[in-house]
């Protein structure tokens, strides 16, 4: 019999609750032991894990969060913290590992497979910002909350006839700002692959103006900088009544999507079959809606790439 062990990393995304699910119950299906390692890598140093069987993961699909908890570990990402790690692996009779998170995360699985280790990634973020995979579990989730927040928003820049900043997450990658900013019918996009000029936003916003168009929606993604330095240049420039929303965390919980809660269960089995086949150091993903894995190398090697012509596309409706 095999041991499999799990664990989620980094920064939660809604969806790990799923892809835990698929994990265990598949491979309790496939006759394997599973161990949930809480904490993440953090709580593998601790020795903080626990057995896990059919009803660990019961009524958790619809949860957001992920019942491992999760964390960033610095001892981790040291030779000697992930030694430590193998050892206490070992010490569990665990085979093979599955992480689920980040590019982060899986930099410490790519690691742990150079140490011998078997380790396969599943990608949880609510960044989207792995080139390898068309979605990460969590992002179509975290749209979904934005857009919400967009359209509250919008009622009352409306009402006010002001400007409305609205700063998403997504680290230094402008998915999450791209694809909510087009569904929420944002004036606006400002990603950090596409320099724009403070100059440009407020010609924009001067000449809505004169057709009559009094509100307006900017997204902001936050790794193009501070909203507040924005906000301060556009009412230099404008003269606008401008208020600012930083969504925050907001964007992190909340109960899955249905495509987040297939996406991660399709992620899940794969990531089991993939162990079980003796193919590790490997991350699944998707690709023009097709389950796939590939190297983790090779994977985290890649650039991502951004949809410019999405971003073009939104300047042409968005007037
Ligand atoms: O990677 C997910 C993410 O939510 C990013 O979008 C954001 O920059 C970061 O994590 C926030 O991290 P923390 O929860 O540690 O503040």
């Amino acid at each position: 019999m095999k041991t499999i062990g799990i664990l989620t990393s980094g920064g939660d995304a809604p969806g790990m609750n799923a892809a835990i699910r698929a994990v265990v119950r598949s491979a309790i299906y496939y006759d394997c032991k599973v161990y949930g390692i809480n904490r993440g890598y953090k709580g593998l140093l601790e020795e903080d894990l626990i057995e896990m069987d059919l009803s660990s993961v019961g009524d958790i699909i619809h949860r957001g969060g992920t019942i491992l908890k999760s964390s960033r570990c610095e001892e981790f990402k040291t030779e000697e913290g992930r030694l430590k790690g193998v050892k206490i692996l070992k010490k569990y009779k665990i085979d093979y590992l599955v992480v689920i998170g980040g590019d982060g995360s899986f930099n410490g699985a790519q690691k742990l497979s150079e140490l011998g280790f078997p380790a396969i990634g599943i990608p949880g973020t609510i960044d989207n910002d792995l080139a390898y995979t068309d979605y990460t579990i969590g992002f179509d989730t975290a749209m979904n909350t934005i857009i919400e927040a967009i359209g509250k928003i919008r009622d009352t820049s409306s009402s006010h006839e002001r400007v409305n900043i609205i700063e998403v997450m997504g680290r230094y990658c402008g998915d999450l700002a791209l694809y909510s900013g087009l569904a929420g019918g944002a004036e606006t996009i400002i990603v950090p692959e596409v320099n724009i000029e403070v100059e440009e936003i407020c010609n924009k916003l001067n000449a809505t103006k004169k057709r009559g168009k009094r509100h307006s929606i900017i997204v902001l993604a936050e790794g193009v900088g501070n909203a507040q330095d924005l906000g301060k240049e556009i009412v230099n420039q404008t003269g606008a009544d401008l208020r600012i929303t930083v969504l925050g965390h907001v964007q992190r919980g909340g109960s899955p999507s249905a495509f987040d809660r297939i996406l991660a269960s399709k992620m899940g089995v794969r990531a089991v079959e993939l162990l079980l086949d003796g193919k590790a150091a490997r991350v699944v993903g998707v690709k023009d809606n097709k389950i796939i894995d590939m190297e983790i190398n090779k994977a985290l090697s890649m650039k991502k790439e951004f949809d410019k012509d999405t971003h073009e596309m939104v300047k042409i409706l968005s007037r």
